[in-house]
């Protein structure tokens, strides 16, 4: 992808993801922060600079989270972890930093599409919108503040997520997981991770739960399966969200969340019911605070 590409921005249609959300949802969130907050929100917790000033490494050795930097955990599509030992006492042995791949190298077209609906959810006007999809250093440090902030508020409600820690414009540092809290190893991914039909099946009900629970708060992942899964414990501790979406204004958020539950009931099929029928029942209890 050429950035020039982004000169194109005058022919995306953000129209579509202005939409007010719909009644019932909005009766449920209005006490809830609105998407104008997280607009004051994102402009005012991004530190550009960061990005051209530091290594992402610097930045967090500055600001106390890590003692050096560390060697890749994973090379990703979207992003590399790397494991780096912390500082002080406060957090475990080691951190995991997630340094987002620079956006040049990310497909245009997926980046685009999705970033649409993103801008628009977090509350940024179009104007803004523009500005953002035409200034990779912007664009990129949006990513990243998508990635970290909802994973803020699910790890505020409880819900089973890496500690994040703190983040700048390329990356972000979170809780090191860990397959036994007592034990160096990585967590495995729940493809990875082998267990009897007992244990699959709480696996898949405490998903499920959180799956709902993420709801609650609007959100959808958009990406869970068990590759976006880690097992510490026995229990799983859900990853990676760059991706995830605003339920109340995505016009693609009722197929998201019916994949992400497809996924899961994947995992561990029902005894009665196939996972598409399965999946079919919960989107519709699920979805329907936000249905029409
Ligand atoms: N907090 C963490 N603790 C331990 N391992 C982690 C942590 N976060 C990520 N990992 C490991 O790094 C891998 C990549 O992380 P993540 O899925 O967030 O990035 P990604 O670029 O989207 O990768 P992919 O393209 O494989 O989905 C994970 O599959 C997991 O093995
Ligand atoms: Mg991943």
């Amino acid at each position: 992808m050429q950035l020039s590409e982004f000169d194109d921005y005058d022919d995306i249609d953000l129209s579509p993801y202005y939409a007010k959300p719909n009644r019932k949802a909005r009766t449920r969130n209005r006490k809830k922060q609105t998407g104008a907050e997280q607009h004051v929100d994102y402009f005012s917790q991004i530190d550009f600079d960061t990005a051209e000033e530091y290594s992402a490494f610097e930045y967090f050795i500055g600001e106390g989270i890590i003692a050096s930097g560390g060697p890749v955990l994973k090379q990703g599509k979207e992003a590399c972890v790397y494991r780096c030992p912390a500082e002080g006492t406060e957090r475990s042995r080691e951190v995991a930093v997630k340094v987002y791949k620079n956006i040049e190298h990310r497909s245009f077209q997926a980046l685009s599409a999705y970033l649409q609906g993103r801008l628009a959810e977090a509350g940024i006007n179009r104007r803004d919108s523009m500005h953002i999809l035409s200034t990779p250093s912007e664009l990129q440090a949006f990513w990243v503040y998508s990635e970290f902030s909802v994973m803020q508020r699910l790890h505020d409600a409880g819900l089973p997520v890496p500690v994040p820690y703190a983040k700048c414009a390329t990356a972000f540092a979170m809780e090191f997981i860990y397959e036994d809290d007592k034990q160096d190893e990585p967590a495995l991914r729940l493809h990875e991770y082998q267990c009897g039909p007992g244990e699959a099946q709480n696996n898949k009900r405490m998903l499920l739960n959180a799956i709902e629970r993420m709801l609650e708060l609007n959100i959808i992942h958009g990406d869970l399966s068990p590759y976006n899964i880690l097992v510490r414990n026995g229990k799983p501790v859900i990853i990676d969200f760059p991706q995830a979406v605003d339920a109340r204004y995505n016009i693609r958020g009722r197929e998201m969340l019916e994949r992400d539950i497809l996924n899961v009931c994947r995992y561990c099929p029902h005894e009665r019911m196939s996972p598409q029928e399965e999946t079919a029942r919960l989107t519709e209890r699920l979805w329907e605070p936000f249905s029409h």
